[in-house]
C-alpha cells in the first residue's frame, strides 16, 4: 500500500459527466460519471459484473466512445487525440485476450515498441529488463511460446507487454481473474512492487474482488449500475462506506473483514 498521492500531482485522467449507452441495449452503461485520477496513483475499480467497469476503462483509451461529457488525458481532450496513438501510449492488460499464441514471449512483449519503430538493440534490452521486472527467467522464457508458460507466468508477460513502451498510464482489466488464489497473491504483490518501483506510473486496475481492490488501490472506485458509489482511499471505504450498497460489498469480506479493520488505522471522528 503506497501513500495516497498528493493532489499536487498532475491529473492523468479526468472524466466530466461522461455517459454511455450501447446502441443495442437500453442499459445506461455509464451514467454521468465524473472523477480525477492523479499521476502516480494506483486506482482499483471494483463492482459487480455488468456494473460498467470495462466500459469505463475502454473509454480511457478510446476503445469505447462516449455519448456525452468530456474525457481528458493529462489535460488534453480525447476528442483531440488520435485514438491509435493514444492506445500505443497506454499500457493495457486484458484477461480474455491474453498473449498472441503464435509469437514468442519476446515478440509478445515487443509488439508496441516495434510499432513505435524502436531499434533492435533497444527492444532486446527492454525485453530483458521487463522479464527481470516481472520475475521471469529471461534465458528460459525469451524464446518460449505462451502455451509453454503457466497461467500466472502468462499474466506476468501480459504486464510486461503493457509496460513495454514505458507508458505513463497502464490499464488492467481483471488481469488476475483466471489464475488460482496462490498465484494471484503472488502476482498482486509483484504488481504492487512494480508500481512502487516505477515511481510516477498511473495504474488503473479493474477487479470484482473487493479484497484485491483494498490491497492494491491507493484509492478504490466502487461502481454500480454505471454510477460511482464511492471513490476514496481503502480505509475510508472500510470505515465510512458511502451507502448500504458499498456496505453490502464489504460484507462479502466477512472473514477478512476484521483483518482489514485492523490493517487500516481508524479515521478519527471529526
Ligand atoms: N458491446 C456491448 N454492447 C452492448 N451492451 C454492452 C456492451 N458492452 C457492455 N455492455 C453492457 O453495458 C453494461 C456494462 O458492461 P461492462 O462495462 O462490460 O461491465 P463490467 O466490466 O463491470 O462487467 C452491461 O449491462 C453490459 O451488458
Ligand atoms: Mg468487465
Amino acid at each position: 500500500m503506497t501513500a495516497y498521492k498528493s493532489k499536487d500531482a498532475p491529473v492523468a485522467i479526468e472524466f466530466k459527466d461522461v455517459s454511455k449507452a450501447y446502441a443495442s441495449t437500453d442499459v445506461q452503461a455509464l451514467d454521468q460519471v465524473s472523477f480525477k485520477i492523479y499521476e502516480g496513483e494506483f486506482i482499483a475499480i471494483v463492482g459487480a459484473s455488468g456494473s460498467g467497469k470495462t466500459t469505463l476503462l475502454k473509454m480511457m483509451n478510446g476503445l469505447v466512445k462516449k455519448d456525452q461529457g468530456e474525457i481528458e488525458y493529462f489535460g488534453e481532450s480525447l476528442d483531440n487525440l488520435d485514438p491509435i496513438l493514444l492506445r500505443r501510449k497506454m499500457g493495457y492488460v486484458v484477461q480474455e485476450i491474453g498473449l498472441f499464441s503464435h509469437m514468442t514471449i519476446e515478440e509478445n512483449i515487443a509488439v508496441v515498441p516495434k510499432l513505435l519503430n524502436w531499434d533492435k538493440e533497444k527492444i532486446a534490452k527492454r525485453v530483458d529488463d521487463l522479464l527481470d521486472l516481472v520475475h521471469l527467467d529471461k534465458n528460459k522464457y525469451r524464446k518460449a511460446y505462451p502455451k509453454e508458460l503457466s497461467g500466472g507466468q502468462q499474466q506476468r508477460v501480459g504486464v510486461a507487454r503493457a509496460l513495454a513502451a514505458d507508458p505513463k498510464v497502464c490499464l488492467m482489466d481483471e488481469p488476475f481473474g483466471a489464475v488460482d488464489a496462490m498465484t494471484r497473491q503472488d502476482l498482486q504483490m509483484s504488481l504492487l512492487k512494480i508500481h512502487q518501483g516505477l515511481g510516477k506510473k498511473t495504474f488503473i486496475l479493474i477487479t470484482h474482488d473487493i479484497n484485491e481492490a483494498l490491497l492494491l488501490g491507493d484509492r478504490v472506485m466502487v461502481v454500480d449500475q454505471g454510477k460511482i458509489l464511492q471513490f476514496a482511499p481503502g480505509r475510508e471505504i472500510v470505515h465510512h462506506p458511502a451507502d448500504e450498497k458499498v456496505e453490502g460489498l464489504l460484507q462479502v469480506l466477512k472473514i477478512q473483514w476484521k483483518q482489514w479493520k485492523e490493517f487500516y488505522e481508524p479515521i478519527p471522528e471529526k
